[in-house]
């Protein structure tokens, strides 16, 4: 029977070469952190049991991944990556694990497929890594070998031609997959005497060797999506290999992309073949665009949705924002969270909505903040019209019913509503509710008088 199998994510390190006080796994790829990519890799395979060791800033980390799909292990002391294995091993114990794939938080880069095909090769192995074939093995581990056979992985900063040999170009990628037991019983051994004073996890695999173990280094060529991230070139360089590859992916299946080198789109958005990019443009999160929309230039999605046929203009901002179907938005439209548009419905320039609804084809095409609200059906926003939500210390709803007509420059001060059909003329300050139907002016009353001549 095969072994119960866990997944292990080194995300404990501060990434000092990052030059920030922001964990690294933390630092964003088209606006996903870093952790979420290897996350999302190896939910396919290991689902629930994923786990990430994290200290430097544990509470930020595990704050951002509360949704639950990974379980988190403490290194209070970051004393190097075979240490981090080390403190992680109880709790990968506890849940019943007899092997685990450890691998570095910091390869975002990394596929479900490539981490598929490594567990196989590596299948029956008491202990295995996967190797990379680089021109230049820059600050990665090398990986000694002695006619072929593995001998052991050497840090680049304890690398010694006239010990280790000369220099191949076969490096470490930081992929592990190994016997918790084994694991257990080689751990304690693992010294800080290098260069760097730490626990190296590479230095199980001479260890392992020594033992009698079978340790195999497993040849992935120079696959890209094995790249560790150490500093802010590597991390805009990981960036534009991921941006081009999912753009490739969209125009392949039907997205029209202007501009596509101008355009970022993040790995979990959904763009329906048929719709349309005219960059630059960026679109993150878990946004969704639908067939027959087009997004045009400047514009910035974050977790928002358009329907089809909608045409969002340029220079609009959208988070957490839901567009029907055949809207128009902007040009310079701010959408908040909660914001909505029903089906049909127009937002033009410098129009603002938070927590709001336009429902189906309710307009406000100019100038208007509109948060906390409900806007029935064909009701009209004129340009200037503000409801003025909070108080200083809570904040209150605006109810406009449908085909009601907004005059430019009103503020409605909520709470308050607006019946259907109602009109409210231009300037006014709306404090209490209007009725179905009826008219309402609420502005000092113009008088007209001879004006008095200025003599000179
Ligand atoms: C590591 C490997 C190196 C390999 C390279 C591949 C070691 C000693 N070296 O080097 O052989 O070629 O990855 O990218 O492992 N971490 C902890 N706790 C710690 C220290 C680090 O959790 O105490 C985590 C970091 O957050 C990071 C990962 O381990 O995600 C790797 O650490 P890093 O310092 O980036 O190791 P490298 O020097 O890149
Ligand atoms: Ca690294």
């Amino acid at each position: 029977m095969a072994q119960r199998i866990g997944a292990l994510i080194l995300a404990a390190g501060k990434g000092t070469r990052m030059h920030s006080d922001t964990p690294k796994v933390l630092q964003r790829l088209l606006n996903d952190p870093m952790l979420r990519y290897v996350v999302d890799a190896l939910r396919p395979l290991f689902g629930d049991e994923v786990w990430a060791v994290v200290g430097y800033q544990a509470e930020r980390v595990r704050k951002a991944f509360a949704d639950g799909t990974v379980r988190f292990v403490e290194q209070r002391e970051q004393l190097g990556t075979g240490h981090a294995l080390t403190e992680a091993l109880p709790a990968l114990e506890a849940a019943g694990c007899e092997r685990i794939l450890v691998l570095n938080g910091d390869s975002p880069l990394v596929s479900s497929a490539l981490l598929e095909s490594f567990l196989l090769q590596a299948e029956g192995a008491d202990l295995a890594f996967a190797s990379l074939r680089l021109a230049e093995p820059a600050a990665y581990g090398r990986v000694v070998r002695k006619d072929g056979r593995v001998q052991s992985i050497v840090e680049a900063k304890d690398f010694d031609p006239a010990v280790h040999g000369s220099v191949t170009g076969e490096v470490n990628a930081g992929v592990y997959c190994l016997r918790l037991d084994l694991a257990k019983k080689l751990t304690p051994a693992l010294s800080r005497a290098n260069r760097s004073g730490e626990y190296y996890i590479t230095d199980l695999v001479g260890l392992a060797l020594t033992e009698g173990y079978e340790a195999r280094g497993l040849d992935c060529g120079n696959d890209p999506s094995l790249f560790g991230i150490n500093s802010p070139l590597e991390l805009v360089q990981a960036e534009a290999f991921l941006r081009e590859k999912i753009l490739r992916g969209l125009l392949e299946s039907g997205v029209i992309i202007h501009a596509p080198e101008t355009v970022r789109v993040g790995p979990r958005v959904r763009i329906e073949s048929g719709a349309e990019l005219t960059g630059p443009c960026e679109i993150y999160g878990a946004s969704r665009v639908a067939q027959g929309a087009c997004i045009e230039s400047h514009c910035v999605l974050l977790d928002s949705n358009v329907d089809a046929d909608t045409v969002v203009r340029s220079f609009c901002h959208l988070e957490g924002a839901r567009v029907g179907k055949n809207c128009t938005v902007g040009p310079f439209a701010r959408l908040r969270p909660g914001a909505v548009m029903e089906e049909s419905a127009h937002m033009g320039n410098f129009v603002e909505l938070k927590q709001a609804c336009l429902r189906k084809g309710a307009k406000a095409n100019h100038l208007a903040y509109i948060g906390d609200a409900d806007v029935g059906e064909r009701a009209n926003i004129g340009a200037g019209t503000i409801t003025c939500n909070y108080d200083g210390e809570r904040k209150h709803t605006t109810r406009i019913g449908a085909g009601a007509f907004i005059g430019s420059n009103t503020a409605l001060v909520a709470p308050v509503n607006v019946g259907c059909g109602a009109l409210v003329g231009a300037g006014s300050v709306i404090t209490q509710d209007v009725p179905d139907g009826e008219m309402a002016i609420a502005r000092g009353r113009q008088r007209n008088m001879p004006r008095r001549v200025i003599k000179s």
